[in-house]
């Protein structure tokens, strides 16, 4: 504006009295997008919006679980080790969950997504912070210090304190990738990789929630797993509005980002798959072995078998939904599940850590 005009106004100020510059209001500058600017609620999804009301009658609070009912004493050493790794394991996913939404939830605010969206992000935002918590306080009840913040004594605890430094290692790569992947992907990619995530979570706590011995464990993954079917939900919902413009680029895109969400998934749902979790050579041998003890413990980890045909379930769900919308599936020869070949075309940058 030029300072005569701005002078000119400022002469005609009269308290109380509205001015109307001669010419008209001048035009407030246009805002540099992304920007979280103008703020507004549009409502588009009612659908999304009803999730979200939802998801603030169903709270519940990590403190409350009984948790003087989990006593190191009721368990043996190796059955202690065995589900604080097992809960280290899960931390590698579930605490990426807050961090990984957050940033998708400013991503919705400056993409100016619908008032539902950014709150559905929101409430995922908590409930995996919640989801985080309970790998926190199960660690602190059972092995103070862990995952790593203790000295281990005796070969099967370096090999717990050694796996879980090279797990988090490959958290922190795809972390990297995330960061960027974020503002480089469209909405339906990231969409259809947090659906895969919350498909995976559903699946494994409903799971581990029937073959768990303990009550604490009992309640903590019925919560969790419910938690994770609303974050399904909300993922679908969003995708169904999403899919319909989808490019033929686009639908490739989705396709090797499901096989980046298996490479990724399988650590918790099953075993990783080869040559692409950056790991010694001994990891999974040792992985096993401490699976094992957890497994012993009661915490309700599936065998081998059941997992595999539990994520194989899980998969083919995601199948059914992404094939209607004309996405190709990626092979998953791990599971004997057909499709196309894209395992050559995914670096870590790919990968799009969330559960
Ligand atoms: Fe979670
Ligand atoms: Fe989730």
């Amino acid at each position: 504006m030029a300072e005569s005009d701005s002078a000119a106004v400022q002469q005609r100020m009269r308290p109380g009295e509205l001015i109307i510059p001669d010419g008209g209001f001048w035009p407030a500058p246009e805002i540099p997008q992304p920007n979280i600017y103008p703020m507004e609620w549009r409502v588009e999804t009612e659908k999304l919006a009803a999730i979200y009301q939802k998801s603030k009658l169903m709270a519940w609070n990590p403190a409350d679980l009984p948790w003087d009912k989990l006593r190191a004493e009721d368990f043996s050493t190796e059955q202690r080790l065995g589900i604080m790794y097992w809960f280290s394991v899960l931390a590698n996913f579930d605490a990426s969950g807050p961090a990984v939404f957050a940033r998708a939830t400013i991503r919705a605010f400056e993409q100016h997504e619908e008032d539902p969206v950014r709150k559905c992000f929101f409430s995922i935002t908590r409930d995996e912070m919640n989801h985080e918590e309970c790998c926190q306080r199960a660690i602190a009840a059972l092995w103070p210090g862990g995952p790593l913040n203790w000295l281990p004594s005796t070969d099967l605890e370096r090999a717990a304190h050694n796996n879980i430094g090279w797990l988090y290692h490959n958290g922190g790569r795809y972390w990297n990738g995330y960061t960027k992947a974020v503002g480089r992907y469209s909405l339906p990619v990231l969409f259809t990789s947090f659906m895969m995530g919350e498909m995976a979570a559903s699946t494994l706590f409903r799971g581990m929630a029937s073959g768990t011995r303990h009550p604490v464990f009992a309640e903590m993954f019925q919560r969790i797993g419910r938690d994770e079917s609303r974050h399904l939900q909300i993922c679908v919902t969003i995708l169904e509005n999403e899919w319909p413009g989808l490019t033929d680029d686009v639908r490739a895109t989705i396709t090797r980002q499901l096989r980046a969400g298996f490479i990724f998934l399988s650590m918790i749902l099953w075993e990783p798959p080869e040559g692409f979790w950056d790991l010694p050579p001994y990891f999974l041998n040792n992985h096993r072995v401490l699976m094992d003890h957890a497994r012993q413990a009661g915490l309700g980890v599936l065998s081998y078998a059941e997992q595999a045909e539990n994520w194989r379930s899980a998969i083919a769900k995601i199948r059914v939904i992404v094939q209607r919308w004309g996405i190709d599936f990626p092979a998953m020869p791990e599971l004997d599940i057909e499709g196309v070949d894209v395992s050559a075309d995914i670096s870590a940058e790919d990968i799009i850590p969330v559960f």
